[in-house]
């Protein structure tokens, strides 16, 4: 038996320290989370992925009464991407977030079936998606692959590689 370790690497910053296009970007998610339909939860959630194309994609949380039938904003961006520039690679994600009735310190961080999501996009591209979470108060924590969030993902054996 082995003893073997998992490293994560992340940044911590602020928004002002990022390169002008990873700001535009993060302003872009902050933009986005405005158009959340979050009338449940009142947490509104943008999601802004830059495409290798140039393109940006914004996505935003949708909630519906039947509760589990809404998705996260990170999902709702990554699977209009995928439909609608399937072989073009995702190179980075922002994500904001903002609270109706409750102030937010901290930045969030996308939760385990957006992980998932992600995770198997980041593999089938074979090359890393650059996560950059951003608080309210515009603190930012880059984490540089999907993979860091979900080490020991779930892997489809029968996953055909593009
Ligand atoms: N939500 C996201 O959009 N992304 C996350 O990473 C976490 C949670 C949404 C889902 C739901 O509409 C609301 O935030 C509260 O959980």
């Amino acid at each position: 038996m082995k003893k073997k370790e998992v490293n994560l690497i992340f940044f911590q910053g602020i928004l002002s320290e990022l390169e002008q296009c990873d700001q535009e970007l993060v302003n872009n998610a902050i933009s986005s989370l405005k158009d959340a339909y979050a009338p449940y939860s009142g947490f509104q959630v943008g999601a802004s992925i830059l495409l290798e194309n140039g393109k940006i994609i914004n996505g935003s949380n949708q909630e519906n009464v039947a509760y589990p039938s809404g998705l996260c904003a990170e999902r709702v961006a990554i699977f209009y991407a995928s439909s609608n520039y399937p072989n073009i690679k995702i190179i980075k994600m922002a994500i904001s977030v903002q609270a109706v009735d409750f102030n937010i310190n901290d930045v969030i961080s996308p939760c385990g079936a957006c992980r998932q999501v992600m995770a198997e996009y980041e593999e089938n591209q074979n090359y890393p998606v650059q996560i950059i979470l951003h608080s309210p108060n515009n603190d930012i924590l880059i984490v540089d692959r999907v993979q860091d969030l979900l080490p020991f993902m779930f892997k489809s054996p029968h996953l055909k590689k593009h």
